[in-house]
């Protein structure tokens, strides 16, 4: 009998994740917590937040689920895994006190520097005065970052000190982050091209999976406000082997040894933000969980089986468990509401979604059933992907298939995935 999972989660990410699941010959129903209008096509919904463990454990039970996978950080940094593990529950994931490598910054910034991990030198600071010196010291381009998460609104890069004393007084005096921003990091400005670099981790192995690179602000040629991110693309072209070896051996791996010797052993995706430097590649951040929208690029392009690879992870046998991607590429597009990401209008009628190629996936994120219409609910609505045999060939795809989709003040990047044609 196929196993029965449970993901954790409602975005386009967790749609690719149980859509990826849903082909695992290993696999018996699939459950989401809450899911999507989308994730529901394929999946049962239940009703039930990431964070609600009690009714979390419910479900398990009733619906006798073999299998837990957490997408998003928040349940992860509650401890969900440690809740799970207790009573003797399979789930993927780290455990609190390893998800805290994307949960507090001053954690991570000061591993970082008794590991000699490659990162840009930073202060943190739990008293504003401090700040503000070591600011005035160090002077512009400089980037204020809140310690906890701040739903990806806690960084600021700051190009003259005026920003950059804002960003302090909001994050530290008008507490816009609540207990998050109790301490912050200031930190260099570092150049380069920025890569998101996915691996997993059983504790002891490290097995890398694929590199993508993000495109987080609204406009086209990275123009306008961070969103969460509006289209991703993998493989990056200029992430070649030689540059790959060198992040394992000088962030990948020393990270895990770290984390291990702290006595907090890491055991799930290890999402790696980094900037490609002049002087070499330099830690912006560690996320504990696939990316969205790196998730609905890189999912597509995995050949061995998902299912196999969460339970190699669980178990500690990653060391036994290659795992492949297909060489070829595939190009994400966000498609989001007018307005994104500050306010929108949400219940616009979605059509067009049904007749796609086979080589275009759509995962949902903001959608709702609304009798026997799909209407919006939110500000990323769907991830369209294509693959290809190049980046080129899926983007070509992907923007074919936009424009049969519709709804009303339906807005995306025309440019995703042109960093890769340019080089
Ligand atoms: P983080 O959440 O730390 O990844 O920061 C969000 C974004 O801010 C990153 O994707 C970068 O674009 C930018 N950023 C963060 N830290 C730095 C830095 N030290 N120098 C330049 N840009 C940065
Ligand atoms: N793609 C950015 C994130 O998932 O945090």
């Amino acid at each position: 009998m196929g196993k029965n999972v449970l993901v954790i989660g409602q975005g386009a990410r967790e749609h690719a994740m149980v859509w990826k699941l849903s082909q695992s010959p290993g696999i018996g129903r699939i459950f989401a917590a809450p899911g999507n209008a989308g994730i529901a096509e394929i999946a049962d919904c239940f009703d039930v937040k990431g964070s609600d463990t009690r009714q979390l454990l419910d479900l398990i039970e009733r619906k006798k689920i073999d299998l837990t996978v957490v997408g998003p950080e928040v349940p992860l940094m509650e401890g969900v895994v440690d809740e799970f593990e207790a009573r003797g529950l399979r789930i993927f994931g780290p455990r609190q006190n390893a998800a805290i490598l994307e949960g507090s910054k001053v954690f991570t910034k000061n591993l970082f520097k008794k590991y000699g991990i490659p990162s840009a030198e930073f202060g943190s600071f739990s008293d504003i005065n401090e700040a503000r010196e070591y600011l005035r010291e160090k002077g512009a381009p400089i980037v204020v970052k809140a310690d906890g998460l701040a739903a990806g609104k806690g960084v600021v890069v700051a190009m003259d000190e005026k920003t950059a004393s804002a960003a302090l007084d909001m994050i530290m005096l008008d507490q816009a982050f609540g207990t998050a921003g109790h301490e912050v990091v200031i930190e260099e400005c570092l150049q380069g091209v920025e890569v998101s670099v996915f691996a997993l981790c059983d504790g002891k192995t490290v097995s890398y999976m694929v590199a993508a690179q993000d495109h987080k602000r609204v406009f086209d040629g990275d123009q306008g406000p961070n969103t969460g991110g509006m289209g991703a693309y993998s493989p990056p072209p200029f992430y070649t082997p030689d540059l790959h070896q060198r992040v394992m051996n000088e962030v990948l791996e020393p990270v895990v040894k770290a984390m291990a010797a702290e006595g907090r052993p890491y055991k799930g995706v290890l999402y790696a933000g980094l900037m490609l430097t002049a002087d070499g590649p330099k830690v912006l951040e560690f996320n504990v969980r696939l990316g969205d929208p790196e998730a609905q690029a890189i999912l597509p392009l995995m050949e061995t089986d998902y299912l196999t690879v969460l339970e190699a992870v669980i178990d500690g046998t990653l060391d036994q468990t290659p795992i492949s991607f297909f060489h070829r590429a595939s190009v994400c597009v966000v498609l989001a509401s007018a307005g994104y990401p500050g306010k929108y209008a949400t219940g616009r009628v979605i059509t067009g979604l049904g007749d796609v190629s086979p080589d275009t996936m759509i995962f949902h994120a903001g959608t709702r059933r609304q009798g026997t219409q799909l209407v919006t609910d939110g500000g990323r609505v769907l991830s369209v992907v294509s693959t290809g045999d190049t980046v080129a060939q899926a983007i070509d795809r992907v923007y074919s298939e936009i424009p049969g989709i519709h709804f009303e003040g339906m807005h995306y990047r025309k440019d995703i995935g042109f960093h890769a044609l340019k080089l």
